[in-house]
């Protein structure tokens, strides 16, 4: 099917890329001219694996094409996915603007049916805007259909995420809607949930929160276990072992970060608040999140005594591994508290340094992990990339300063660090530390 997709970011350009691979023909449109001609050559603006090759691949098969005009996606597909973005305003309020010049663009070009599909994750309500804003300005008689179809992709595990997923959530008032929408996704192999375009709304919304609600609560009990003496470690296995909890999204560390949860939790707040319904419990997650970082900060302000004049190696900048994405990464709020503080930096990350630098051009850029680790009072790891679970523990202790370690992702290796005699703070667990 000839599919159009307005906004070549994160959700759009992977959402294109998979539908060529699935065998769909595909327009994707950006206002980005920069942008465009850089995709046009294959090149991905964003670390993404995997994406690199399948854009590469497609762009030569010309399953793949891109414009800078919204207007040509309007000719192009019969189904245009709206895949802008939708930032966040004050206390998680969405910034709708963007939807809406695309549903306004959208309806004075339309000349034939065309099914609108919103995937960007929006405000519950927000199909039903698009419809009306189409309907007051389209110009004659011409038929349309608004649905939902939010995505669940994760950063750094995209183009997986996005072939293979758990199920695809169409929001879809109309048998025609419906039945373009189970042609676009015929070649995936999964549920296809068909609901209300509100109700595909509310699961994505939902659904992020819900998973920020399970990690919320495992880091919350990482306090309980360090009061008790308990380790949070077994506590979520033993817990997770029951299938009605399971393990996934259940790790404790400095919180949890990126482009979605922290504004879908605010959002969701701010939605329910809005309709009426009281949302402590949502908002809790939020704060409890950002105390989280806080408590982290606080330790190591504690155990260090002074951090003026301290330098301090950070291992992990991107807020999640596999990505260079520092939205809402918990290093940058952790960086801008011990700058404060007057600490000297030595940063790595094995993606992430050119983003960051263009925040903090005054840090020292590491070229390897011992390299940032060199002569440092403490080490502090913010992501758990899989080189820093693997790294050479005996080879940091003989570079570092101090062989004290703060892991706020619990991925360093315990027993090697007790062998070496070294501190090690992690989350929820008792502290290692060397026989005084
Ligand atoms: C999240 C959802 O997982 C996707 O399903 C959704 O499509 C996406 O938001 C979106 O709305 O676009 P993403 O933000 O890319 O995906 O990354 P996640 O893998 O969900 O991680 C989010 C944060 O949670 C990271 O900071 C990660 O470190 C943290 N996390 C995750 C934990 O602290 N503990 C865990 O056990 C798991």
């Amino acid at each position: 099917m000839k599919i159009s997709v307005i906004g070549s970011g994160h959700v759009g350009l992977i959402t294109g890329v998979c539908f060529a691979e699935k065998g769909h023909e595909i327009l994707c449109v950006d206002h980005d001219k920069d942008k465009l001609a850089k995709l046009k050559k294959g090149e991905v603006p964003f670390f993404e694996p995997d994406l690199p090759e399948l854009l590469q691949k497609h762009v030569a098969s010309k399953k793949l094409v891109f414009s800078d005009r919204t207007e040509d996606a309007v000719e192009f597909g019969q189904a245009i996915f709206i895949c802008v973005g939708t930032p966040s305003t004050e206390r998680g309020k969405a910034d709708m603007s963007y939807v809406e010049k695309v549903a306004r663009t959208i309806a004075e070009n339309l000349k034939d049916y065309r099914l609108v599909i919103e995937k960007s994750t929006v405000p519950i309500k927000t199909g039903e805007r698009i419809r009306r804003t189409i309907g007051r300005y389209v110009r004659g008689d011409v038929h349309f259909d608004v649905a939902s179809n939010p995505e669940f992709l994760r950063e750094g595990s995209a183009i997986y995420d996005t072939l293979n997923p758990d199920r695809v959530v169409v929001g879809v008032d109309s048998a025609k809607g419906e039945s373009l929408l189970r042609e676009i996704y015929g070649g995936f192999n999964c549920p296809i949930v068909v609901t209300s375009v509100g109700s595909a709304e509310l699961i994505k919304h939902a659904s992020n929160s819900f998973l920020a609600l399970k990690i919320t609560y495992a880091n919350w009990l990482s306090r309980l276990c360090e009061a008790s003496g308990a380790d949070i470690e077994q506590v979520v296995h033993g817990m997770g072992l029951d299938k009605r909890i399971g393990h996934h999204f259940f790790g404790a560390g400095i919180g949890y970060g990126g482009s979605c949860f922290p504004k879908d939790v605010d959002a969701l707040a701010h939605i329910s608040e809005e309709l009426g319904v009281d949302a402590p419990m949502i908002r809790l997650i939020s704060d409890t999140n950002k105390s989280q970082l806080e408590r982290f900060y606080q330790r190591i302000e504690s155990e260090l005594w002074v951090l003026h004049d301290k330098t301090l190696a950070i291992w992990g900048l991107a807020f999640k591994p596999n990505t260079d994405d520092l939205r809402e990464a918990p290093a940058l709020r952790l960086i801008d508290k011990l700058k404060a503080a007057g600490a000297k930096l030595r940063v790595h990350d094995p993606v992430a340094m050119p983003n960051t630098r263009k925040l903090h051009p005054d840090l020292y850029y590491a070229k390897d992990p011992i390299d940032a680790a060199s002569g440092a009072d403490a080490l502090i790891v913010c992501t758990e990339w899989p080189q820093y679970k693997e790294a050479d523990l005996a080879k940091v202790k003989a570079s570092i300063r101090v062989p004290m370690i703060f892991d706020g992702r619990n991925c360093i290796d315990r027993k090697k660090a007790a062998e070496l005699g070294m501190t090690l703070f992690g989350i929820g667990k008792a502290p290692v530390k060397p026989a005084e």
